[in-house]
């Protein structure tokens, strides 16, 4: 004959203690999550966050495909300007306060000194917020900008035969690509 244990009912008093067990490591793992959270944020103000700026040196094109004169590249706030098959790019950028500068084609030639040589140009750059004019290589003649135009280097690319430009470098003012 085969005798069946009977269960023994669950002990209140055990039942109590898993509950409370179960109620501390609830808590604890409720701390470790808020921990790990804080750890995880304050690592993070040790990262800085990425910030996605325009390239400073960038290709413009084949040098065949500019026009004579002079072509604006509005991203860049540049001018790229073509004289035959030579090149330079002068900032666009005021150096008063920062403004775009505009290009201006003068009517009639001038005859202007620049550094103690004469010297004939044919256009200006104005800006139109306070007054500040260049000439065509840049140089500040009038309103209160400190100092001219920088220029950038430009260069032909090894790979394709592009021209590139090169913020990371000014250019001295007399200095122009030929192709
Ligand atoms: S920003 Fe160009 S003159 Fe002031």
């Amino acid at each position: 004959m085969k005798l069946f244990k009977k269960n023994k009912p669950e002990n209140s008093n055990s039942t109590e203690i898993s509950r409370r067990t179960f109620l501390e490591k609830l808590g604890l793992g409720g701390v470790l999550i808020g921990l790990a959270g804080f750890g995880f944020q304050s690592f993070k103000t040790l990262i800085p966050n990425v910030r996605y700026e325009p390239a400073k040196k960038f290709k413009i094109g084949f040098p065949n495909t500019f026009t004579e004169g002079i072509t604006y590249l509005k991203e860049q706030r540049l001018y790229v300007l073509k004289n035959g098959k030579s090149f330079h790019c002068i900032s666009a950028v005021c150096t008063h306060l920062g403004c775009t500068v505009k290009y201006v084609n003068l009517n009639q030639p001038k005859k202007v000194e620049i550094e103690g040589t004469t010297k004939e140009i044919h256009s200006e750059f104005h800006c139109p917020c306070h007054g500040s004019k260049f000439y065509e290589d840049g140089t500040n003649f009038a309103g209160p900008a400190p100092k001219p135009l920088k220029w950038y280097k430009m260069e032909i690319s090894p790979d394709d035969g592009q021209l590139v430009i090169n913020m990371n470098e000014e250019s001295d003012r007399s200095v122009t690509l030929t192709v």
